[in-house]
């Protein structure tokens, strides 16, 4: 096993509080791994960090041995890193394919060629929307569609840039359980054809079913790393959630 992803030490304050605080963890390539932990955690804060959104105040981020700290996001997916968001971005007047090549053929639609690019990117984008399930949707507007299907869209569109790893902020948050069931068989065939996952998600069922390593954090802090089993049983982890840490 190799380390895809390595967070070294990552701090990140806002005026007194200390988000995240000298955060450590690793992901094997290949893994599902489950970052976990209460609200107010830090868990999203670095997510973040690792994507590019906010600027750690210390500590690296390195893909695959290659320090990214600090890059602008759209780099950041360039080395392969790709994430959804805990509140979907889509946007409503669009219709859900329009939202799948928005990001992608930004600023390359003019001429022959931008024309060809736009063929291709539908026709990917619609691929996609078929893996998850909601290529019926395509011309609808995103606005129309239950929260459960904005996750699904937001999955598909992460997908676009064909990452190595997807960080998904609470994937399962607010998503019916039939859907629920498909995202979940749907990130296991995709971890099958080698992408790497991290997932933060307060859906223990989900995190127990889908991950075999799982990083607890609490008031910013790693507070333990281990299996499902490990986890479970660790007076830690349940301090953690009751508020006692
Ligand atoms: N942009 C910001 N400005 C000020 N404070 C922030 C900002 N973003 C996050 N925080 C604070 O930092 C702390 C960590 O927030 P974060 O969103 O990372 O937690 P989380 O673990 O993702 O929680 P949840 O499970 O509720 O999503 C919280 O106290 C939050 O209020
Ligand atoms: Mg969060």
């Amino acid at each position: 096993m190799t380390t895809l992803l390595d967070v070294a030490g990552l701090s990140k304050g806002f005026g007194g509080l200390q988000a995240v605080n000298d955060c450590s963890f690793t992901v094997e390539r290949g893994a599902i791994a489950g970052l976990i932990g209460p609200n107010g955690a830090g868990k999203t804060t670095a997510f973040n960090m690792i994507s590019g959104v906010l600027r750690p105040d210390a500590g690296a981020v390195l893909v695959d041995g290659v320090d990214i700290t600090g890059m602008m996001p759209h780099k950041v997916a360039r080395r392969g890193v790709g994430r959804t968001f805990q509140i979907t971005r889509e946007l409503g007047d669009l219709t859900v394919l329009e939202n799948m090549v928005v990001p992608t053929a930004r600023g390359r639609l003019s001429g022959l060629f931008g024309a060809r690019m736009l063929r291709d990117e539908e026709e990917r984008a619609m691929e996609l929307l078929d893996f998850v399930g909601i290529s019926r949707l395509a011309d609808e507007k995103a606005r129309n569609l239950s929260f459960g299907q904005r996750k699904l869209l937001e999955f598909a569109s992460a997908l676009m840039a064909d990452p190595t790893l997807l960080l998904l902020d609470e994937p399962a948050g607010g998503v019916n359980p039939a859907l629920l069931e498909r995202m979940m068989e749907r990130i296991r065939t995709l971890n099958e054809q080698g992408l790497t996952f991290l997932i933060v998600e307060h859906n223990m069922d989900v995190v127990m079913n889908l991950c075999r390593s799982i990083v607890v954090m609490a008031h910013g802090e790693v507070v333990l790393t281990g299996s499902p089993a490990v986890v479970q049983n660790d007076d830690r982890v349940l301090d953690a959630y009751l508020g006692k840490v």
